[in-house]
């Protein structure tokens, strides 16, 4: 691993640019602010959070979306999941800003007895890991949530999986940054300054913002931030995932848990929204909501919860979520000096946000890698070992 601190770093902490305003950048520019870094943040869009961070649905399912293989980012997702109400009632303070924190909880259906048996699997697995799941027989299920069509067989309940509102997440996150004093530039595309093998700040537009420690967080775009040698490009892809908003009446919501049917989820808002996703294509920046992406959506919407077809459609998007290679993040020092990575957070960077920037900020304030992020190094998918 390459040193994240410059050979000469003094007592005082460094100071840190960073590329990309989602909210993995924010966050982490928010924290190393509240520590006396001196902090440049750029975001090439107008406004900060309009990437994936804006495009998500905002669950915090530490629980439900871990696969096996992946135990590695079940623990720092478990990790992150408990770091979840704290961080929320701390932004909101910081920010002045809500943040749509709801811990209603999670429910997993299944409308045959194949998908029950694959959802008990799928539960074992994940309770062996440290998960908690209640089994519900559809009357169970029902009476929390009438909605649920009378075809269920069986669901789990999963109480530790909540949700966030993640464009007022981003609002508030770029709110507690500039209020902790971060310097946020919008509207120019950032490049990183290299000093022959040594990152030394970043370019914005014609203005240099010289730094000790340069941070990509650039999400999917992560792999073409200008100024990286090819050898050094994070290997990001673009994840694109096709969604939709119905609108419900606030006072009397169709759903209220958190619901996933076969082959979508549902996620309710306090403001009566009803998001519905998500497709996953590799489709590269290709921004087109489709007529086959939002049908099989509302089909999958609507065989999980009948009453959805009286509600008006409120909004249709595309987002692109910042895959890697192994589907997990990569985070800590890159083959330069003084760059680090902190991006590939795919289907979980809105709840990865708090353990992300707790331990980026960790890392740039010891110079140490925290042995919860060591095993997602960039370095993994390094031809050559490094010397
Ligand atoms: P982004 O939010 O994409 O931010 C990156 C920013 O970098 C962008 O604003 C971009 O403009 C900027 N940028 C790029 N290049 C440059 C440059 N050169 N200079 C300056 N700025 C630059 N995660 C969950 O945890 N739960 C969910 O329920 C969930 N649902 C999702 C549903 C969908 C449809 C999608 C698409 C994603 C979902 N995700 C979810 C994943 C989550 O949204 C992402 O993992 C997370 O938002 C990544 O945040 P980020 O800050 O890394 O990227
Ligand atoms: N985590 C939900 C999604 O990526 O669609």
């Amino acid at each position: 691993m390459q040193n994240a601190h410059p050979p000469n770093s003094s007592a005082s902490p460094p100071s840190v640019a960073i590329v990309g305003g989602g909210v993995i950048g924010l966050s982490l520019g928010w924290r190393l602010a509240q520590a006396g870094c001196r902090v440049t943040l750029v975001e090439r869009n107008p406004e900060t959070g309009r990437g994936a961070s804006w495009a998500a649905a905002g669950m915090l399912a530490a629980g439900i979306e871990a696969e096996p293989t992946e135990e590695p980012l079940f623990a720092l997702a478990r990790w992150s999941q408990s770091l979840w109400p704290g961080f929320a009632a701390e932004l909101e303070a910081a920010s002045g800003l809500p943040v749509g924190y709801d811990a209603t909880g999670t429910l997993v259906c299944a409308f045959t007895r194949d998908q029950a048996e694959k959802l008990r699997h799928g539960i074992a697995f994940q309770r062996g890991l440290g998960g908690v799941f209640d089994w519900l027989s559809a009357a169970a299920a029902r009476a929390r949530e009438p909605g649920l069509a009378p075809s269920l067989v069986a669901a789990a309940f999963s109480p530790n999986d909540h949700q966030v509102d993640n464009r007022l997440l981003a609002t508030a996150l770029a709110e507690a940054f500039r209020r902790a004093g971060g310097h946020l530039i919008t509207g120019v595309e950032a490049a990183i300054d290299l000093a022959g093998a040594r990152a030394v700040g970043i370019v914005a537009g014609e203005t240099r913002h010289p730094a000790d420690i340069v941070v990509i967080a650039a999400g999917a775009w992560s792999r073409a931030v200008p100024g990286l040698p090819a050898a050094h490009r994070p290997p990001t892809r673009p994840i694109k995932g096709q969604m939709l908003a119905l609108r419900m009446p606030p006072t009397a919501p169709l759903v209220r848990h958190v619901v996933w049917g076969g082959h979508c989820y549902l996620v309710p808002r306090a403001d009566g929204r009803l998001l519905v996703g998500a497709t996953v294509e590799e489709r590269g920046f290709d921004p087109a909501i489709t007529a086959g992406g939002l049908l099989g959506l509302l089909d999958d919407a609507w065989r999980t919860v009948p009453g959805i077809e009286e509600l008006p459609i409120d909004e249709t998007w595309a987002g692109f979520r910042p895959g890697s290679p192994d589907d997990q993040p990569m985070l800590g020092a890159t083959g330069i000096d003084g760059l680090l990575v902190a991006t590939g957070h795919h289907r979980n960077g809105i709840l990865l946000t708090p353990a992300t920037a707790a331990a980026m900020a960790e890392m740039i304030l010891t110079g140490r890698t925290p042995d919860r992020i060591r095993s997602f190094g960039i370095a993994r998918f390094e031809k050559e070992p490094r010397p």
